[in-house]
């Protein structure tokens, strides 16, 4: 009988107990013997395999963060990490693996294939920054916490006239800052993509009050240049001319340990059975990605060289309907 297992790797995202359920749940249905590897690749390093069936992944899919628990392993990332982690897999009898994750992960499933081990990739980081997937697991449910954020930051900011500059996680990517933006009617984004001066953003919230708004939210992303807090200082240092307070909410980890959204769990769920097709086809050095409204896949050594590029005019209709 064949041997596959399947990991989760670098940060957590909502959806990926979801994703692990699928894939055990097919892996099963495909008559194949399913394992779990605690930790991700440090996990894997120290071949810590354990028996999935059915009823293990049985009361996990309303559950955010992964049952299998994650890591940024550092060993991994050389030469003898992925040798001792293909030892480990071999010695297990392992005929291929799933790996759960975004970018780190995936450079990681690219390094396994190119040592000839099969591996399938499925997209899954809040961050969206994944090329190979128009959208990945975990992002519907961060975009939802950090809107609720939203909601409640313009309750008091309406309540006192103030201003209020919000940071959203998502690395170097502004994704997650923009549709928030977008989603929560926000006066002005800051993203890593694109470079804006405190002076412009200035001008943006006094064309908010001006059109007689008694709120303003700044959305950024953590990678910006200008983050929130080198903002709020930059802010502060320069009051007079400028003439705002910003009061500064950062969201940070509360951003991705949700319940996982409806959409989270299907898009999950969907990606994990689509992985399992293609391991059963031999369609190796893959990752899983979602395109339009259909599972696709695309070479993982694509995947890891190439930037996906967000909609900038998504600002500027950010911008119109604020
Ligand atoms: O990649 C997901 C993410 O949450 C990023 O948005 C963030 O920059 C990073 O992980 C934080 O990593 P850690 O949880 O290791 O601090």
């Amino acid at each position: 009988m064949k041997r596959f297992a399947v990991l989760t790797s670098g940060g957590d995202a909502p959806g990926m107990n979801a994703a692990i359920r699928a894939v055990v749940r097919c892996g099963l249905a495909n008559g194949w013997e399913m394992y779990g590897v605690r930790n991700g690749y440090a996990g894997l390093i120290a071949g810590n395999f354990v028996t999935m069936g059915p009823r293990d992944v049985g009361g996990i899919m309303q559950k955010g963060g992964t049952v299998l628990g994650s890591t940024r392993s550092t060993e991994f990332t050389t030469i003898d990490g992925q040798r001792k982690a293909i030892r480990a897999l071999n010695s297990n009898g392992i005929d291929g693996l799933f790996v759960i994750g975004g970018n780190g992960s995936q450079t990681g499933s690219f390094m396994l294939s190119k040592l000839n081990f099969p591996v399938v990739g499925i997209a899954s980081t809040i961050d969206n920054d994944l090329y190979g997937s128009d959208i990945t697991i975990g992002v519907d449910t961060a975009l939802n916490i950090a809107l609720e954020a939203v909601d409640r930051l313009k309750v008091t900011a309406s309540s006192h006239q103030r201003a209020f500059l919000l940071e959203v996680m998502g690395r170097n990517c502004g994704y997650l800052a923009l549709m928030t933006a977008l989603a929560g009617g926000a006066e002005a984004v800051i993203i890593p993509e694109v470079e804006i001066s405190p002076e412009e953003i200035a001008e943006s919230l006094n064309r908010s009050y001006e059109k007689g708004k008694q709120h303003a939210i700044v959305i950024v992303a953590e990678g910006a240049a200008y983050n929130a807090e080198r903002l709020s200082a930059y802010f502060k240092i320069h009051h007079d001319r400028l003439g705002f307070d910003l009061r500064i909410a950062i969201l940070g980890h509360i951003q991705r340990g949700g319940v996982p959204s409806a959409y989270d769990r299907i898009l999950a769920s969907r990606l994990g059975a689509g992985a399992v097709d293609a391991m059963a086809e031999g369609k190796t050095g893959v990752l899983t990605g979602w395109f339009g409204s259909k599972v696709g896949w695309t070479a993982l050594e694509t995947v890891v060289n190439t930037v996906k590029e967000i909609d900038k005019s998504l600002i500027e209709l950010a911008k119109t309907l604020d």
